[in-house]
């Protein structure tokens, strides 16, 4: 959503803070800016990309300096409007030329804003950021930091915040409670960033802010301290994330280049983990609790999106592979709903980002009704595995691409893992596990030729682009997958497409089917292969052209569907890991021939730091 880069040193801010936000471009925005401190404070702003920043303040001499933040916004209140945009900055003609970006929502604006109108301040804007800017300005005695604690002492809500002053010119001030802000430890001076990706071009040593931790920056130096200034020592720590995975290199779209690098990141994601030979799941983030997990009478997997999706097959793979109850829900339904948690109660929260505000206010309330909380995530050192009892990485790397697709692998192959480290230490046979993990090994390679349907899934997307609504079938393991495979294409191609069981199509959906509506059925050979032939019949009969996900040697569908995609055989609840990739890459060439930005469809985020 938004993102925050915010730099003081030796060097020039300007490149450091574009180049920086051109990094955060993917997560999502509709307007940006930019604040620096050079002899006062200059400030410029605009609705759109980055580049039009970029063109705004080029060979305006009064953006060199050395010190500055700045900011890409995704609308929450306000709309998208220059005005709106951060930075922003306390009332020029009586503040302090406090000013300010921020990431999170202030909860009790409203109150904070009326106590502010009565001591006289204006507002230019409709947000809540301009609102805590004020405070500060405020609350200002002549130290930002403490302005700034003094201040967040007041808030509700969650914030990242990156503040300067144009009265201490060589102080940037930060903080965050809720939504994540990294500090970049460079030998030219910080870069203050909400995602390391804004950082990793310049250093890989960063310290994590820790919740209510403000972090006061000098040009050589800085120190931490909590909202009642006791000093706390920020812990530095190596980034793994290296440039060249952030790099698009010879592809011409990060969606494109994440689905073809899904082998290599589940090699990565199984490395060290499985033993074949002794039929061992080792976890090392679930392994002083494994006791206490053997005994779990019930799972719940928390998600959205795309990950809402991968925690429902978690749930079939839980009640599979390791017999215990499991069930999924949205995240969001679960926080509000009053949950049960009864003793023996785990909760698995799983999210590429980590930072997803819902999931984490859900596996928050978990924690706090007694659940044991899990964390199936992607992005080391985020909110949701700080969160957590326990977890386990999915090691995929980043992920750039709006819509999920190694992440959504990488969580699968978790939950997967996850299920058979409980499953052998409570009824899987050696014998069982062996056979299961040898497979599970073998699922790398298969997805190289499963990568290689791109060309095929062109010529279908191709054939079919003009049908504005598509219906996505499939039973059991592969009903996930066919919820996934229809929002990958409406969220790429903008497309109308929904995913459901099988069986359900003919409980009302079938209503829809008309000559030539395309219906993706996932029938690969397993236990509901029959019944999914039977569905198919069904909808051919009311002229659905069918497009099949089959398992490579079926003949017999070639005579019932219009158009197969043809995977690898693979036990049944591995199917998934390969019966989802031609999905995504015909949503991909969907989007694509429609002519829409691959990686930054319209009105979506990366990661949705906001309920
Ligand atoms: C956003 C993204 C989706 C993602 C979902 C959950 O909606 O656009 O692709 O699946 O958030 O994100 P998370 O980071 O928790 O996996």
């Amino acid at each position: 959503m938004c993102g925050i880069v915010a730099y003081i040193g030796s060097e020039q801010a300007r490149p450091v803070l574009l180049e920086g936000l051109k990094r955060l471009e993917y997560r999502g925005y509709d307007s940006a800016g930019i604040a620096m401190l050079n002899g006062g404070l200059h400030i410029a702003r605009t609705v759109g990309r980055v580049r039009v920043l970029e063109q705004k303040i080029d060979g305006d001499d009064h953006f060199n300096g050395t010190i500055g933040i700045a900011h890409t916004r995704w609308a929450t209140h306000g709309g998208v409007t220059e005005q709106n945009a951060h930075p922003h900055s306390d009332d020029a003609d009586r503040g302090h030329g406090v000013v300010l970006v921020h990431n999170g929502i202030i909860e009790n604006h409203a109150s904070l804003k009326t106590w502010l109108l009565s001591k006289g301040h204006t507002f230019a804007s409709e947000t809540d950021t301009e609102v805590l800017t004020h405070l500060i300005g405020e609350l200002y005695e002549g130290d930002l930091a403490a302005a700034v604690r003094a201040a967040l002492r007041e808030v509700e809500g969650a914030y990242a915040i990156a503040v300067i002053c144009s009265e201490q010119p060589d102080v940037l001030v930060a903080a965050r409670r809720g939504s994540p802000l990294l500090i970049g430890v460079s030998d030219s001076g910080y870069i203050v960033a909400s995602d390391a990706q804004a950082i990793v071009a310049h250093t890989s040593r960063v310290a994590d802010l820790d919740e209510e931790i403000v972090a006061t920056i000098t040009r050589d130096a800085f120190h931490t301290a909590d909202l009642d200034n006791i000093e706390v020592t920020a812990k530095l720590r190596e980034l793994e994330v290296s440039l060249d995975e952030i790099e698009l290199g010879d592809h011409a779209h990060y969606m494109f280049k994440e689905i073809l690098e899904q082998p290599q990141a589940m090699r990565r994601c199984l490395r060290g983990r499985i033993n074949v030979r002794d039929g061992e799941v080792i976890l090392g983030g679930l392994g002083d609790h494994a006791r206490e997990l053997i005994r779990s009478k019930r799972v719940i997997f928390l998600g959205q999106g795309t990950a809402l999706h991968a925690g429902m097959l978690g749930e079939y793979l839980m009640e599979d592979l390791a017999k215990v109850p499991a069930e999924t829900d949205f995240a969001s339904e679960f926080r509000y709903r009053n949950p049960i948690i009864e003793e023996g109660t785990v909760v698995v929260a799983v999210s590429q980002s980590g930072e997803t505000a819902d999931t984490l206010a859900g596996i928050r309330e978990a924690g706090e009704r007694g659940a044991m909380t899990i964390g199936l995530v992607n992005v080391v050192g985020s909110s949701i595995p700080n969160a957590t009892d326990a977890g386990v990485y999915l090691r995929v790397g980043p992920e750039v691409g709006v819509a999920s697709t190694k992440a959504f692998l990488g969580q699968v192959m978790a939950a997967t893992m996850f299920a058979m480290f409980l499953g052998r230490r409570r009824f899987l046979s050696n014998t069982q596990t062996v056979r299961l993990l040898g497979e599970l090994e073998g699922i790398p390679d298969k997805l190289e030729r499963v990568c290689g349907l791109s060309d095929e899934a062109e010529q279908i997307a191709k054939r079919y682009i003009h049908r504005d609504n598509w219906l996505f079938l499939g039973r059991g393991y592969n009903y996930p997958v066919a919820l996934e495979g229809a929002l990958k294409l409406k969220e790429l191609s903008y497309i109308h497409a929904e995913g459901m069981p099988a069986a359900e199509m003919k409980h009302g959906p079938i209503a829809l089917i008309d000559e030539g509506m395309p219906a993706v059925f996932i029938a690969t050979r397993n236990s509901q292969y029959r019944k999914v032939l039977s569905n198919i019949e069904e909808v051919k009969s009311r002229g659905a052209d069918v497009i099949a996900v089959a398992t490579e040697g079926d003949d017999e569908i070639r005579g019932l569907a219009d158009e197969v995609f043809y995977v690898p055989d693979a036990p049944e609840p591995l199917q998934p890991l390969l019966t989802i990739v031609p999905l995504q890459l015909l949503a991909y060439h969907a989007a694509l021939l429609r002519g829409h930005d691959v990686d930054k469809p319209r009105n979506l985020a990366k990661s949705v730091t906001v309920e």
